[in-house]
């Protein structure tokens, strides 16, 4: 039974709209709310009285009762009927909206190492496509790779200069590193190798070969590292379009700015005078003719309305980038375009190691993500080897809660916020962590394969506060996904899991399963353990964290 539907009809006989239908904060306040403020003018009464006279009016075989309580109006489902939809429903996706969400996001630079930092923009983004999805989006994936600008004119000069094929094959991302780093060094000392940079990066852009074939031979060597990351972390892309994918398309874009009449010139450069919104110039074009980020970003914004029509356009990058991103935004929305509203910046705080370091790919202090990894899934194969010495599969395992812990630690604050990296938070057992949720999880697992009940079911004996508590938070999943998918937070659902392991925890401690003797309670336990079960697989997908059945 869907009560959302069944209420929905009554409300529909008293010609109120269902979009007034809340889930109430708290379980005094009944199953499902309606605050009647709004009513009013249409009415013509005071709130309290509109409850008062609705109140009669709402009867039905699945309502226990409905209040009035001030100006709200709350329904308190039937308890058995309640328990048995919750617990025997399926998780089911939402239907198609027909709304196309394109989403911008982990898109690191071409010929630089997958720093820690864009994990947070592909974890954040690859959750809240799946939340989206869930929610009956279309959503497209999109990473815009950085692999055009003048970095690239610098890189193939420092190549050029210093660097050494045979370890660009065997270490690239490390090679290009080092090359990066001893350019940035050099051109401290001597300045005219920045105009070096530049010089390539013009022959680049013109259409070299040579400079072309180098650019060509980085970025496919960058790209096949990526790669490897993204399928541990079980991430794919709708779009491999890259910053360079906009370049043929640049002249038009500015064109187009100019005949809406909002581009200046100024000092030689292309710019829109953003003086009155309190903002630096957006630069459109420098002096020396090139091309910049933000130039390429709107012939993006424009090809991506074009192509996919879309309803919201998403970056997930960091709040590092606020600026760039209002300034775009205003272009758009001075060119006049409806949809500029639609664009919006997905932002996220900065992942903090040790003391603070701050990561600089120029100075080469760089984290990288593999080692991180890989250093994590070691430390859980530690923990097991303790915990769980018989455990069969242990290096699939490990691989599988060290990369979930990464993830659900990162998920699990709230995006804008900063975050310091340790160990040992991440990796708690007993914490509000990934491998928590996981192990609650397997256990859960472990309690189904252990019994064999064919007993009838009876809901109507649950009635341990402990089991109402658990019932009661499975059935907020829904709510909880919705609210996740507005707020574009991961981190709602994240915390929702962490909440609903404890109440699983707590129930399972206070309820017997395994030994109860009245087989039609244990019945209704069990599948309540299902349930519970399904929710938290489905939860951790959600995350995209896998769910061992065993650990
Ligand atoms: N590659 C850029 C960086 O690492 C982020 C790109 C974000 N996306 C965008 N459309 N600007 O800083």
């Amino acid at each position: 039974m869907d009560f959302k539907k069944e209420i929905s009809k009554l409300l529909k006989k008293e010609k109120i709209s269902i979009e007034l239908l809340q889930a109430p904060p708290n379980p005094e306040m009944g199953d499902y709310a309606i605050p009647c403020f709004s009513l009013s003018k249409q009415l013509k009464k005071s709130p309290v009285e509109i409850a008062k006279n609705l109140q009669p009016k709402f009867k039905a075989k699945f309502l226990e009762k409905v209040e009035a309580n001030g100006p709200y109006l709350n329904f308190f489902i039937n308890k058995d009927i309640f328990n048995k939809t919750i617990i025997e429903s399926k998780i089911k996706k939402k239907k198609s909206n027909k709304k196309t969400v394109t989403m911008d996001f982990s898109h690191p630079n071409i010929m630089k190492p997958f720093g820690i930092g864009h994990l947070r923009s592909t974890m954040i983004g690859n959750s809240i496509y799946k939340i989206l999805t869930f929610e009956g989006y279309k959503v497209i994936r999109i990473n815009h790779l950085g692999d055009w600008g003048t970095q690239f004119g610098k890189m193939i000069f420092a190549f050029e200069t210093w660097g050494d094929r045979k370890e660009l094959k065997k270490n690239p991302l490390k090679h290009m590193l080092k090359i990066y780093v001893k350019f940035h060094k050099e051109a401290e000392k001597d300045p005219k190798l920045v105009d070096k940079g530049r010089e390539y990066f013009a022959k680049l852009e013109q259409g070299d070969k040579k400079a072309r074939a180098y650019w060509k031979e980085f970025s496919d060597l960058s790209l096949k590292e990526y790669k490897k990351i993204y399928k541990r972390l079980n991430v794919d892309f709708d779009s491999w379009a890259g910053e360079s994918f906009y370049e043929p398309m640049l002249k038009d874009t500015i064109n187009i700015l100019d005949k809406k009449g909002i581009i200046e010139e100024s000092e030689g450069a292309l710019i829109v005078n953003l003086d009155k919104y309190n903002m630096a110039p957006c630069i459109i074009q420098k002096s020396d003719g090139a091309t910049i980020y933000a130039t390429r970003d709107l012939a993006a914004a424009l090809y991506r309305k074009k192509e996919y029509k879309f309803y919201k356009n998403l970056y997930v990058v960091d709040a590092g980038q606020s600026l760039h991103f209002k300034q775009f935004f205003k272009v758009l929305e001075l060119a006049k375009y409806p949809w500029a509203k639609d664009n919006l910046h997905i932002s996220f705080g900065k992942m903090k190691f040790g003391k603070g370091i701050v990561m600089s790919t120029r100075k080469g202090k760089i984290v990288f993500l593999e080692e991180v990894l890989d250093k994590t899934v070691e430390k859980v194969k530690e923990i097991i080897e303790e915990k769980n010495p018989k455990l069969k599969n242990k290096d699939k395992i490990s691989e599988q809660v060290g990369i979930g812990s990464i993830i659900f630690w990162d998920l699990s604050h709230d995006r804008v916020k900063d975050i310091n990296f340790d160990w040992e938070t991440i990796l708690d057992f007993n914490g509000e962590t990934g491998p928590y949720v996981q192990y609650t999880y397997a256990r859960a697992s472990s309690i189904l394969r252990k019994v064999k009940n064919n007993s009838k079911v009876d809901y109507s004996k649950l009635i341990n506060p402990k089991e109402a508590e658990l019932i009661k938070l499975i059935f907020n999943f829904e709510s909880t996904i919705e609210n996740a998918a507005q707020q574009y937070k991961p981190s709602v659902l994240a915390k929702y899991l962490v909440n609903l392991a404890q109440k699983f925890n707590e129930f399972y401690q206070a309820c017997p399963v395994l030994y109860e003797e009245d087989k039609s309670l244990a019945k209704a336990r069990l599948n309540l353990v299902s349930k519970t079960r399904d929710i938290l697989k489905e939860g951790l997908s959600l995350l995209a964290i896998s769910t061992p059945e065993e650990m």
